[in-house]
């Protein structure tokens, strides 16, 4: 089971500081929400800062694209040191768009590819990807936000994944927190990010390692 915070909810002012904070509190990778203000309303950041944050991190970056055209970007963020990088199956024209980019990802080198699935966008059409793809991103929001209430429709999504025997990671973004995490992880999620519910806790390490528990929890009392 992997937590990853997302630093979007984060301290923009001391990225550093934040980075080396959530990594000592027990963050298994690092969530970061690139946003282009097109693919979603908001606009966040780009490769210059998550190179930064390469060189100050030691847990591998999982960079969320947010963005339109994810197939020009991937060597920007693979020189940037990305170790997942997940695009929008939204972003792309169909499957043959998604071959395209998961090629030049495998081309550049970064070690990990996820497709990334908004709450309204079905997985069938993207089952033919499956054995090509490291990880699915099942949004469990619409994207561009923190802070947003978790969508358990999503959850079909993710049983459906383990149902047809995928044995890459499956990431649940947004609305998590101690009520809905435990349902993430008993669906079958394996990488579970959260942003407001990590950085707004009094005491992040206490916060993770709860979320952590329960999800074990969670997967412990229903075995799939
Ligand atoms: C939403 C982002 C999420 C967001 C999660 O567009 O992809 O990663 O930061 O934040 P919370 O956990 O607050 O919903
Ligand atoms: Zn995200």
């Amino acid at each position: 089971m992997l937590i990853a915070p997302s630093l979007l909810s984060s301290d923009f002012s001391r990225l550093a500081e934040e980075v080396l904070r959530i990594e000592d509190a027990g963050a298994d990778w690092l969530h970061i929400d690139v946003m282009d203000g097109h693919f979603v309303p908001n606009l966040t950041i780009g490769p210059p800062v998550v190179a930064a944050l390469a060189k100050v991190a030691r847990a591998p970056l999982d960079v969320h694209v947010m963005i339109e055209n994810p197939l020009q970007w991937v060597e920007a963020y693979a020189k940037a040191g990305a170790h997942v990088w997940t695009f929008h199956a939204e972003a792309v024209d169909g499957v043959a768009g998604a071959r395209e980019v998961i090629a030049a990802c495998r081309e550049h080198g970064i070690p990990k590819v996820g497709l990334a699935l908004n709450p309204d966008t079905a997985l069938e059409p993207w089952e033919e990807l499956l054995d090509e793809l490291d990880m699915v991103l099942v949004m469990s929001v619409f994207p561009g936000f923190g802070g947003q209430s978790f969508m358990p429709e999503v959850l079909d999504k993710v049983r459906r994944l383990r149902t047809l025997g995928f044995q890459g990671h499956v990431e649940m973004d947004g609305g998590l927190n101690g009520e809905t995490l435990p349902l993430c992880a008993e669906a079958g999620a394996d990488v579970l990010v959260s942003g407001s519910a990590i950085f707004g806790a009094p005491d992040v390490k206490q916060r993770i390692t709860e979320f952590r528990q329960l999800a074990e929890a969670a997967v412990a009392a229903n075995p799939s």
